[in-house]
């Protein structure tokens, strides 16, 4: 699952749709965790869509992101200053790709 240190453990190397990314960022293979509150690991996201669907704020949006090795879309945490820390996206992601810095 995504590292909950990664903002320790990696170095932020830019944005993409005003949203904070994490490194290594190799396309279109690796691609980095994006988000900070709300983070998603990309290389590790499949795309199976529990979260948007169901996050009571809607913080996600999808995006695509084709060759990637595991899936050619992920979601992008673009309203992740709305979170309301309710943990569900944490908890029904089925390959852990979320963190969530409810402290
Ligand atoms: Fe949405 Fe809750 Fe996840 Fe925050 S913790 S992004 S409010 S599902
Ligand atoms: Fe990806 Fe997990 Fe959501 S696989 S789409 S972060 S439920």
């Amino acid at each position: 699952g995504i590292d909950p240190n990664f903002d320790q453990n990696r170095e932020r190397v830019g944005e993409e749709n005003d949203v904070p990314v994490w490194g290594p960022v190799e396309p279109p293979e690796k691609l980095g965790i994006h988000g900070t509150h709300v983070a998603v690991d990309y290389d590790i996201c499949l795309a199976d869509g529990a979260c948007l669907e169901n996050c009571p704020v809607d913080v996600f949006t999808w995006v695509d992101t084709p060759d990637h090795p595991v899936s050619e879309q992920k979601v992008e945490p673009t309203r992740e200053d709305q979170c309301i820390d309710c943990m569900l996206c944490v908890d029904i992601c089925p390959v852990d790709a979320i963190d969530v810095d409810a402290s």
